[in-house]
């Protein structure tokens, strides 16, 4: 049992989820985690099951002139936010772009704001469409971890990711 997940992160909270819902798809089988710049569209018939997912960026998923603001808005002097080294791009949009139709188990997440979806979007709605018309068949419903105004996890959002990543995992075992 292999699990691939692929994410995008601005600042890094995509890449933390990222790590927890590792962790849990671990404690089933191997997992390996690789940001969107680093994963190879021809890797993914390798795994069993991938994972892939973004924050939320104006209502789902990141375009690169969001990708370009995120990283902006993190190179201002009295910024808190710390850009990842990949930031700029490409994003989750593009490489399920460039994924030639795939077969097996492949599921969603996002991050986004803790406010209702209908107000927020979501990112992972959005890799959930995509996933499946590219051939795949959903192992679990599009699932949002959550942030506060200031970029922050909301706390237990790691242990949620772990826990999904472990149930979705075990269950296409
Ligand atoms: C350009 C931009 C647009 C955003 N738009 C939304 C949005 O529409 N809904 C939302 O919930 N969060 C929005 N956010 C907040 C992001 O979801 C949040 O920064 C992200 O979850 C953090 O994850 P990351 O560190 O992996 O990028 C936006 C952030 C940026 C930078």
């Amino acid at each position: 049992m292999r699990t691939l997940i692929v994410y995008e992160s601005m600042y890094g909270r995509t890449h933390e989820i990222a790590e927890a819902i590792a962790r849990g798809a671990a404690q089933v089988g191997d997992a390996t985690t690789v940001p969107v710049a680093q994963a190879n569209p021809q890797d993914v018939q390798a795994y069993d099951l991938v994972i892939v997912g973004g924050p939320t960026h104006v209502h789902g998923m990141s375009r690169e002139s969001t990708r370009r603001g995120a990283v902006e808005a993190a190179e201002k002097e009295d910024s808190a936010l710390t850009a990842e080294p990949d930031a700029a791009g490409p994003g989750i949009r593009d490489w399920l772009d460039d994924l030639a139709r795939a077969e097996g188990a492949a599921a969603a997440f996002d991050t986004r704001i803790d406010k209702p979806a209908i107000v927020t979007g979501r990112a992972s709605k959005g890799i959930a469409k995509k996933l499946r018309h590219l051939g795949f068949t959903l192992a679990a419903d599009p699932e949002s971890f959550l942030v506060d105004t200031d970029t922050n996890l909301i706390d237990g959002e790691e242990a949620r990711a772990e826990q999904w990543g472990k149930a979705v995992a075990a269950g296409i075992r």
